[in-house]
């Protein structure tokens, strides 16, 4: 069945992907495309309307990405998005250029006021929190556009053309600092351009199926998988597209946290797949002797697994596909594209130059984390898998922070379980999108009985977030935290003080390297 579709045009802004998501979220099949595309290919995919996404430049200079502007002839809604609201009112005859003072600048939360009768709004608060990011501002819109929004700074927030269709935000309605942003993108996609709402998880859940099958053909895959989320969904997607082709090789790298080796044997050995464990702590461990800095370890780690895939693979023999459970922020805060590196999550920027596979298969690679929950119950798997928090792939590595030794992994695993169990008991596990401990690399003089300590410091993280490119500390209760520090000072050998980190990201990130 054709679904309609919603084309995002790519200027090369951080939140692309996420524009696409809000879309698909909405319950629109959309697509991601460079800017560059010809305008007969975009024409082909026949949309039903086009965004323009954000990005680092500035219209007025030559060198900037632009658009055929027979784009504008086609008769299809255009919503365009800071960067893309400027190239609109650029394109069409209006004037852009960068903000002389600095209140013209915005950056961060900003109070805004709607004009509720322009069909982006309709239904909506007249006044809410907008997420403003851009240095330049329109001069003048061009004709035909009105002034649908403004903030104390700015006059033209947003701009409209309510008979062509064409409308414009200068703040990203796509994150969640801008209240009712998503309402804003619904409005446009069902006010504006007329959608069903036709697309669901289900269809994508088929789509990746045929692709992979396609790909793959009579050949063999191995699979990654460490028992997170996102693996066990990418094996349960593989397994109803390929089956008996599919191997699922576990590196058991020593850096999991308690029992979980056994945890994650014992959830898929009797899957209709073959499973491996390989049992390969000391190997890892001694890679990662001595290593202090955190990419260093990421790539290592990365490194190794791949290595231990392919002396896998070629005891299985002909195997021609590595797939892995990569996930689009792992790909954004790896740097695509344009965006800066935060941080190389193992399974992309860790990768070696040299990868002994024919090709990679990432299935998972445009969604984001509760779309890959979404898809794993669709594809029926259990419950207690697909709503585990997330662990990444370089595991406990990152959570002692600098040097790592056994014993130090030994400590760290009995304090995180120890918050983990608190954590349930308390029936806090749902609210919390990620919880875990981290052994920091202070020591402090403490005293037990009559003695003095001097012994590590050990960190709690835990937030909420629903895409972890943004999150907020959880507030837990002060008596749950007092349960479990008591009990980790007290059970703990090796930790005599427990902090719990009030920041949030940005600027923080979730792991602490
Ligand atoms: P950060 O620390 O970047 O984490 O705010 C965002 C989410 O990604 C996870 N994370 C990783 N996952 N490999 C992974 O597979 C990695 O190297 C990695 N680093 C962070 C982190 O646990 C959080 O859920």
């Amino acid at each position: 069945m054709a679904h309609q579709m919603a084309v995002v045009l790519d200027f090369g802004g951080q939140y692309n992907q996420l524009i696409a998501r809000r879309v698909r979220e909405c319950g629109v099949y959309c697509e991601v495309k460079p800017f560059s595309t010809p305008l007969e290919e975009l024409k082909k995919m026949n949309p039903i309307g086009f965004i323009f996404t954000g990005g680092p430049n500035s219209v007025y200079l030559e060198t900037s990405p632009h658009v055929d502007p027979e784009i504008f002839q086609l008769g299809v809604p255009v919503l365009g998005i800071c960067y893309g609201c400027q190239l609109m009112a650029h394109t069409l005859g209006g004037k852009v250029t960068a903000a002389q003072e600095d209140s013209a600048r915005e950056y961060g939360k900003t109070e805004t006021f709607y004009d509720t009768q322009c069909p982006l709004f309709k239904g909506l608060p007249s006044q809410g929190v907008s997420w403003m990011s851009h240095g330049d501002y329109m001069e003048k819109v061009p004709d035909g556009f009105e002034l649908v929004a403004r903030s104390g700074a700015c006059p033209n927030v947003a701009i409209a053309d309510v008979k062509r269709g064409f409308y414009g935000v200068q703040y990203h309605p796509e994150v969640n600092h801008t209240e009712n942003g998503v309402q804003m993108i619904r409005n446009f996609l069902f006010e504006v351009c007329g959608a069903k709402g036709d697309w669901t998880m289900g269809d994508y859940k088929n789509t990746a199926i045929a692709a992979v099958r396609e790909k793959v053909g009579n050949g063999r895959v191995l699979l990654a998988l460490s028992g997170g989320v996102d693996s066990s969904v990418c094996a349960a997607l593989l397994a109803e597209a390929v089956g008996g082709q599919l191997t699922c090789v576990f590196v058991d790298h020593g850096l999991m946290r308690k029992n979980e080796g056994d945890e994650v044997q014992a959830a898929f050995q009797n899957w209709a797949m073959n499973f491996i464990r390989v049992d390969a702590e000391e190997r890892f461990l001694k890679k990662l002797a001595g290593v202090t800095e955190p990419e260093r370890k990421r790539k290592i780690i990365g490194e190794e697994f791949i290595r231990v895939f392919e002396e896998e693979a070629k005891k299985i023999g002909a195997v021609d596909f590595l797939a892995q459970g990569t996930i689009y922020p792992d790909v954004i805060e790896s740097g695509a594209g344009d965006a800066a590196v935060i941080k190389s999550h193992h399974n992309v920027g860790g990768l070696p130059d040299y990868v002994d596979f024919k090709e990679i298969i990432e299935p998972l690679r445009l969604l984001f984390k509760d779309e890959v929950r979404q898809l794993g119950r669709e594809l029926g798997l259990p419950e207690y898998l697909v709503s585990r928090q997330p662990f990444p792939g370089p595991g406990l590595a990152i959570r002692v922070i600098g040097d790592l030794t056994k014993e130090k992994l030994d400590t760290l695993r009995d304090a995180d379980a120890i918050y983990r169990e608190e954590i349930d008991k308390a029936g806090l596990a749902g609210d919390i999108s990620q919880y875990f401990a981290v052994l920091t690399n202070t020591r402090s003089v403490g005293v037990m009985g009559d003695g003095r300590t001097y012994d590590y410091t050990l960190a709690l993280r835990a937030v909420t977030t629903s895409d972890f490119m943004t999150a907020d500390w959880a507030r837990i209760p002060y008596e749950v935290l007092d349960r479990v520090s008591g009990r980790i000072v007290n059970e703990v050998v090796g930790v005599n003080r427990v902090c719990y980190d009030v920041t949030s990201k940005p600027p923080a990130t979730i792991e602490w390297e």
